[in-house]
């Protein structure tokens, strides 16, 4: 059996391959659709991170293909009609990253509200930059998780601990599930124009894109902060700019865009208010190692008696 890994796969999972009798193949994020195709040519196995694109087009050749796994949480980034049409399984490792992406989202709001990367910039460029820097204290502060899902489940709880509000809408959960959990669920709008910080934590899809547009963004409070550690797409990034400039919004912290890697000349890169990190949520070697071992064992037990797990 070959499999073909792209995008950094921690090598723990690769040693399991190694040890089940697989070949392993390592590979930089292939971009380009056509060398995708012709790459695949002859693997039973290809595992991704967010860089691989596995479309419709780079599956053409594909014959031998069995699985196509995705080291983390989402698979979004992977065409799965295509590959259900062609019999070949998709798998992801949601359980793997779920404390990195929390505690980045976390992080972010610590960024944000005391401003650490302009301070850090500042004091490296030769700068005493106390004034005007004054942050914001996020206990008290309340919390609008969008997704309360395992990773927006784990920033609530976290949050909490803090000391901060915290109240979710979830487009997943039940009306009846509101009042259950230590976390009240609000109506979008509501939570919008109730938070003073709102995070992401939902997949992208056709009903996500572009929650956050322009009239969505205006319904929050005047000067309220958003982190994005979820998905590139689900704000409107020309709106949020206009807003950021407008001083309707306090400040936003992104580490996922709507294409990545974000454009050298991309205007988020210039503003003073946006803090931007490069899809680094589940970039943790913790999280790695558990995404990459967790996503082996399920693609070669798969291989070996069909059972299907993590699809
Ligand atoms: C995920 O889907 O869990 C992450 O975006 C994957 C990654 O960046 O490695």
């Amino acid at each position: 059996m070959r499999v073909l890994a792209c995008d950094g796969i921690h090598e723990d999972g690769l040693a399991l391959f190694r040890n089940a009798g697989w070949t392993v193949e390592v590979s930089e994020p292939i971009k380009d659709a056509a060398k995708l195709a012709a790459k695949l040519e002859g693997f039973d196995a290809v595992l991704v991170r967010s860089a691989t694109l596995v479309s419709a087009e780079s599956l053409a050749k594909a014959g031998a293909l069995k699985v196509i796994g995705r080291a983390g949480a989402g698979v979004d980034t992977i065409d799965v009609e295509a590959a259900t049409a062609r019999g070949i399984a998709v798998m992801n490792a949601p359980d793997g990253n779920t404390l990195a992406a929390a505690e980045h989202a976390i992080s972010l709001l610590f960024a944000l509200a005391r401003h650490v990367p302009r301070a850090d910039a500042g004091m490296k460029a030769g700068e005493w930059p106390k004034a005007g820097l004054t942050g914001f204290e996020l206990e008290g502060k309340k919390l609008g998780v969008i997704g309360l899902g395992r990773i927006g489940a784990t920033v609530a709880r976290k949050a909490q601990g803090i000391g901060m509000e915290v109240a979710a809408h979830d487009p997943f959960l039940p009306a009846s599930a509101a009042g259950k959990g230590s976390v009240p669920l609000m109506a979008l709008d509501e939570l919008l124009a109730w938070a003073d910080v709102i995070t992401l934590h939902i997949p992208r899809t056709k009903e996500t894109t572009n929650l956050l547009n322009e009239a969505r963004l205006r319904t929050m409070k005047k000067g309220a902060f958003l982190v994005n550690a979820a998905r590139g797409g689900l704000v409107d990034e020309d709106a949020l700019l206009k807003l950021l400039d407008e001083g309707h919004l306090g400040g936003a912290a992104l580490d996922t865009f709507v294409t990545e890697p974000l454009p050298k000349d991309s205007p988020l890169r210039g503003n003073p208010k946006l803090i931007l990190t490069p899809h680094l949520g589940a970039s943790t070697g913790e999280a790695q190692q558990a995404v990459s071992t967790i996503l082996a064992r399920q693609i070669i037990d798969f291989v070996a008696t069909g059972a299907v797990a993590g699809c």
